[in-house]
């Protein structure tokens, strides 16, 4: 692709000052454009009032479970990175649509100021003492300041997925958005980048977040902490604690099934568009020894990973192996039908057969892509 190694070098050093610039002048734009931020963190007083969990009682529903319950219209969902948590987002929004609930929504770009820790008032149109029925989209997570936005009683879910896939597809995707990286020569950047780290990483580095324990600092703890470090089990606890259900990718019909039981919602909310068969590049290219060092790498991840697959598997315990087994089948099968109607041989979706506007799939703005891994 380049022809000499002076001229790649060369390249490399004016993209990276170019680069540079380009951030410093963002950033000054952005401090110029936002000067009352830090200020208004201070404030304690703007706590969410309980009063919008009254909206409970009226959303209607057919009540198909035994047991009685209403549906849980206060969520916050923490979107983690390349964890299939598009589908939840759109799941979320198509709900939201049908019940005119308020989201609480970035202001002008599909996240909050990531990777800035999480702060109520970059919420669009915030006033302090908003209330808001959902937030969902991507944010470096802060429990408090999330807090103050959502009635006490909503229900916190997120999403986790295996860190080694996480890891690579992560590395596959922002890599050339991580200065240090762009030194890697050679076919598999991957593998070199896995075989010597330190060679290109640091922890100060632009970007470099995406590179090690990414799930560790969406949800806002430090990224660069080994995983048997003792803080490491001990933020992992304190999650959990905020958390009422924390999904698995792996297992994204079986999730599915316990976010319907969770929030006492119907087989309908939850039905999707598998729009993306998971293209060939991105499945997995990592020998069993580079696997083992991915592993090492997200060490932090990786324990994380194993808390909340092990705390899944016991909420699927308690539900029931069979019971599940039988909703999982229930879900494919409608998940079928409907693709069956809204896709015919293959062609393009007739808009007119899609009978009932609720199974639509719901794109909100500015997600490039809305379903999957790839996402
Ligand atoms: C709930 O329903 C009642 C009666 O149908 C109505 O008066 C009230 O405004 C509704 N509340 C909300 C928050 O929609
Ligand atoms: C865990 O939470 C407690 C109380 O919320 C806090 O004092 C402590 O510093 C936290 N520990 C870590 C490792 O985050
Ligand atoms: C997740 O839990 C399941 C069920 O216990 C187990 O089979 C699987 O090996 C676990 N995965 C990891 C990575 O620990």
């Amino acid at each position: 692709m380049m022809s000499g190694i002076k001229g790649n070098k060369c390249t490399l050093k004016r993209r990276l000052i170019l680069w540079v610039l380009l951030t410093n002048i963002m950033l000054v734009l952005y401090c110029l454009m936002n000067p009352t931020q830090v200020k208004i963190r201070g404030s304690q007083q703007d706590t969410c009032p309980l009063s919008i969990a009254k909206l409970k009682e009226n959303v209607s529903m057919p009540s198909q479970s035994t047991e009685e319950c209403s549906p849980t219209v206060d969520i916050m969902f923490m979107k983690t990175h390349k964890t299939a948590s598009s589908t939840i987002l759109n799941i979320l929004f198509r709900f939201g649509e049908k019940h005119k609930l308020k989201f609480a929504l970035p202001d002008g770009r599909n996240d909050f100021f990531y990777p800035s820790p999480f702060l109520c008032s970059q919420v669009k149109d915030y006033r302090p003492g908003d209330c808001f029925n959902i937030i969902c989209n991507h944010m470096r997570f802060d429990h408090q300041e999330v807090a103050k936005l959502l009635p006490p009683d909503a229900v916190y879910i997120t999403i986790v997925r295996d860190p080694v896939d996480l890891f690579e597809s992560s590395f596959n995707y922002y890599h050339r958005a991580v200065p240090l990286t762009w030194r890697i020569n050679g076919e598999n950047k991957l593998a070199e980048f896995l075989n010597s780290p330190q060679t290109f990483y640091s922890p100060q580095a632009f970007n470099s977040f995406y590179l090690k324990n990414l799930l560790f600092f969406d949800f806002g703890f430090d990224n660069n902490l080994e995983g048997d470090d003792p803080r490491v089990m001990r933020n992992i606890h304190n999650l959990s604690k905020h958390f009422d259900l924390v999904l698995v990718a792996e297992y994204f019909e079986e999730s599915l099934i316990l976010l319907k039981d969770t929030l006492c919602w119907t087989m309908e909310d939850i039905m999707y568009f598998k729009l993306n068969a998971r293209r060939s590049s991105s499945v997995s290219r990592l020998t069993p020894e580079l696997r083992a060092k991915a592993l090492k790498w997200n060490g932090a991840d990786w324990r994380l990973y194993q808390h909340f697959n092990a705390t899944f598997w016991a909420r699927v315990e308690a539900y029931g192996r069979e019971r599940m087994k039988q909703e999982v089948n229930e879900l494919r099968r409608r998940n079928a039908a409907m693709k069956a109607i809204c896709v015919e041989d293959g062609d393009a979706v007739e808009a007119q057969k899609i009978q009932d506007r609720r199974f639509l799939p719901w794109q909100p703005v500015g997600e490039s892509s809305i379903l999957g891994f790839v996402s």
